[in-house]
């Protein structure tokens, strides 16, 4: 049994504890599926006020739906598409305070005001993203974008 305590009251300390987390949870698990839909549950058990994590994995060019957490949500997008095919053309971070105000973005879950979407790259090819969506506007800041950079890094090898 995994049985994380995360404590979400210090920012910092919870994206290093999250960090942690995530290391050891993918140790010595080869296959990409498993680890994601760990991650999945652990940033979406973990992080205050998200109502949707999960992965699009980049399939012969195109964005198709991975492990998640939340409601059920659009299967597949183009790099023309959404948050997430944003981040996946131009390899940038995309953290919208107001998803509402994005031009092209995808409501999977009307709830949805916020969203951050960290492209996945590993020997400069793009493996997918990680998206996570909020019910605030505004939900993800500067430091939520560098958490969850770091937890990027950790899924580039262990996806
Ligand atoms: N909002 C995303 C689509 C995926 S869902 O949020 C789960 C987007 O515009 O890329």
């Amino acid at each position: 049994m995994y049985d994380f305590k995360i404590e979400a009251a210090d920012t910092a300390v919870m994206y290093r504890d999250l960090a942690s987390a995530l290391e050891g949870l993918v140790a010595g698990e080869p296959d990409g599926i498993a680890n994601m839909a760990n991650a999945a549950a652990l940033i979406f058990e973990t992080l205050p006020d998200v109502n949707w994590v999960g992965f699009y994995r980049n399939i012969g060019g195109e964005l198709v739906l991975g492990p998640f957490q939340g409601r059920p949500a659009c299967i597949r997008m183009t790099f023309d598409q959404g948050v997430c095919g944003a981040a996946a053309k131009s390899r940038q971070v995309q953290r919208v305070e107001d998803v509402h105000a994005f031009a092209g973005h995808i409501a999977c879950d009307s709830a949805s005001n916020s969203e951050i979407v960290i492209p996945l790259i590993r020997d400069g090819e793009v493996l997918g993203v990680l998206d996570i969506d909020s019910p605030k506007k505004a939900r993800f800041t500067p430091e939520d974008e560098a958490g969850c950079v770091a937890l990027g890094k950790i899924l580039e090898r262990a996806i």
